[in-house]
């Protein structure tokens, strides 16, 4: 019986998950979700701006059948963070004995996220994207980086070009990348930078129409993926075909959700859920010239997943590691 609970640091993840680790799983949770094999509820928001704290929080649990895993991602953006030298985005999890609910693990939740974000737009271009020669990335945070970091390993870039309301980050971002194979060019004007591109991206944490619908060429692809809007909802009227990774969750936040206070977009608008092309019952791209729109609002299952794997290499590996008897007997 399982009597110690192990509580695994952002480090040790890190020495036992890798960044292609977390692509793999991120598109495996993906395919199991498309399969009915994950238990995902959507998340749930706190948000503490009413009370005068400077942020949020979402509880997003989940069971995954393939590996029987359960766990909760606890996620949160703060605002005061980056003042304070930290980074905006904190997440911790949980994991659980899904036939017990003995606690396994606590685990330092930071660098899986970010990773496992990062992910997400590269292994959505596999099946969205027709081209990845230019790809223009608005907001050149954390979140930007992982996204950048994990497509370059999945696909070939020509250009990257990195816009961001601040000039500092945008003209600072090539240097995360010194041995990048393809050029990173700073732009100031979104219009300049997303015209001609194959895939664009919005990583910010604005809530502002930063990309308008003629800018995007036919056979773009554009993903967003911060908190808030931050693409023109003519580029949900016009396209060819719209996707979201978990349409319930993403008809009360990010991107759509004005639209869908208007009652100006519903579930059935959207062509699938992404999950739903990566295991193969509907489809993806369909033909080289139609412009696609998916948002990635973010699902807690990947993360989960990727928590499981962290645990079992840490405890197989016999690390010397926290233990809780949380019972305290
Ligand atoms: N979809 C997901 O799964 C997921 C996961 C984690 C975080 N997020 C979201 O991603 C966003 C970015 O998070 P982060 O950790 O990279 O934050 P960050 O603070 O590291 O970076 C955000 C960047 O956006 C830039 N920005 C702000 N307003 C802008 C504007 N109007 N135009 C251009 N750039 C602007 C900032 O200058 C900053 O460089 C947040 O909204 C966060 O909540 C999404």
């Amino acid at each position: 019986m399982e009597q110690k609970t192990v509580i695994i640091t952002n480090e040790l993840v890190k020495k036992y998950v890798s960044i292609d680790d977390v692509i793999e799983q991120v598109e495996n949770t993906w395919k199991w979700y498309g399969e009915g094999k994950v238990i995902m509820p959507p998340k749930i928001t706190t948000d503490m701006s009413s009370a005068g704290v400077n942020g949020w929080f979402n509880s997003m649990p989940s069971y995954i059948g393939p590996i029987d895993s359960a766990g909760i991602k606890v996620v949160g953006g703060y605002s005061d963070n980056p003042k304070k030298g930290l980074p905006f985005i904190r997440s911790n999890l949980l994991l659980t004995n899904p036939h017990d609910g003995f606690l396994r693990a606590l685990i330092c939740g930071d660098w899986i996220s970010d990773a496992r974000t990062g992910a997400q737009p590269a292994v959505a271009m596999k099946y969205l994207a027709a081209k990845s020669d230019i790809i223009t990335v608005i907001g050149a945070g954390r979140q930007a980086f992982y996204a950048v970091t994990c497509i370059s390993r999945l696909h070939k870039i020509k250009e990257l070009r990195i816009c961001d309301i601040s000039k500092e980050a945008r003209e600072r971002f090539a240097s995360y990348f010194p041995d990048a194979d393809f050029d990173i060019v700073p732009y100031e004007s979104n219009e300049e930078a997303c015209r001609e591109s194959d895939v664009i991206i919005t990583l910010t944490t604005a809530n502002a129409v930063l990309v308008e619908e003629p800018w995007c060429k036919p056979g773009s692809l554009v993903l967003t993926m911060g908190s808030f809007q931050e693409v023109s909802d003519d580029i949900a009227r016009k396209f060819d075909k719209i996707y979201l990774d978990h349409i319930a969750q993403g008809m009360h936040r990010g991107q759509f959700l004005p639209m869908a206070e208007r009652g100006e977009i519903t579930a059935d608008d959207f062509a699938a859920e992404l999950p739903e092309i990566v295991a193969g019952k509907k489809p993806g791209r369909q033909n080289p010239e139609e412009r696609l729109m998916c948002e990635l609002v973010g699902m807690g299952s990947p993360d989960v997943c990727i928590a499981t794997l962290a645990y079992e290499r840490v405890t197989k590996a016999g690390e010397a590691v926290t233990t809780v008897d949380m019972l305290g007997e």
